[in-house]
């Protein structure tokens, strides 16, 4: 029962806010504190602390954020036989956190973007060997199809941030797992229309190819689109105090879940109670539940 995640790994430097600067303005805020994260790194973290055995491909830098990045990922038990060191600065990403949870994460990939085609054909092997393959959109378009085309289990993307990916290596997505914007981003992607509510878009990607779509909707919990059914999952109602990296929790949480052999509905409504919890508590794999804590309830 093995998930091998091909993926980002960074160190987070996170500002709190009152509110988001505007361009050309300057604002006090709090924190400044590095912690770990990078949308690969988080969602292997949080698959492996609900008790998943996770393999991770990626690289860090030879700097001193090499070290935070990873820390969460060594102790969720995490083999990172698979991370290489490359002759570049560790992935980072500057988050301002405003209150009520809100964020804008601004990515510098550094070593992010040396896990293209090569790397990634450098450790087929783990690839090959997992059952579930889980990828995001923070590595290189080359990198990320030669993932697809390595899997032989089943491919899950996350395809955050939207970009650019072979569209045969994108339909492998089972399912492909969006929040609402980027839903519409990969629709104008394939050339459709990318405007609509949740359920329009969903049927429209399942149309286009998808076998199944999750959309995540915050704190609007989630809808699971596969076989020409539609579900909607209802998230536990918390107060938030961070949002970052709570649809990696989610990400994580299902593909533990899928693994473990539940239905995607079911594996979407424990991920919305992870990807709750995760929004109680600072930073993004600091915030995330073991297999011990107790979820929130719908
Ligand atoms: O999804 C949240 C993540 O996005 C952060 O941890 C940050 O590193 C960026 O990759």
């Amino acid at each position: 029962m093995s998930l091998c995640v091909v993926g980002s790994i960074n160190a987070d430097l996170t500002v709190n806010v009152g509110r988001h600067p505007t361009p050309g303005e300057t604002l006090m805020g709090s924190g400044g504190g590095i912690t770990a994260g990078g949308k690969g790194a988080n969602q292997a973290v949080a698959a492996a602390k609900l008790g998943t055995p996770v393999v991770l491909v990626g690289a860090v830098g030879a700097d001193a954020n090499a070290e935070p990045a990873t820390a969460l990922l060594r102790d969720a038990g995490v083999d990172l036989a698979h991370v290489e060191d490359v002759e570049d600065v560790t992935g980072l990403a500057v988050i301002t956190v405003a209150a009520g949870g809100e964020n804008t994460v601004l990515v510098v990939p550094g070593a992010n973007a040396l896990v293209g085609a090569e790397l990634v054909q450098r450790h087929a092997a783990a690839i090959e060997a997992a059952e579930l393959v889980l990828l995001q959109g923070e590595i290189p378009a080359d990198g990320f199809a030669r993932a697809v085309e390595l899997a032989r289990g089943r491919v899950v993307v996350n395809l955050a941030p939207v970009v650019d990916v072979p569209r045969e290596a994108l339909l492998r997505a089972d399912p492909l797992m969006a929040n609402e914007h980027e839903a519409g981003l990969v629709l104008q992607q394939l050339g459709l229309d990318g405007a609509g509510t949740p359920e329009e878009l969903a049927r429209r990607l399942l149309d286009a190819g998808f076998a199944s779509v999750v959309l995540t909707l915050g704190s609007a919990g989630a809808l699971v689109a596969s076989g020409g059914e539609l579900t909607h999952i209802e998230s536990p109602n918390v107060d938030a105090v961070d949002t970052v990296g709570a649809g990696d929790a989610f990400a994580g949480a299902f593909c533990h879940r899928l693994l473990a052999g539940d239905s995607m509905v079911d594996a979407a409504r424990f991920a919305c109670r992870v990807g709750a919890f995760s929004v109680t508590r600072p930073g993004a794999q600091p915030s995330y539940p073991s297999a011990a804590d107790t979820l929130p309830s719908v």
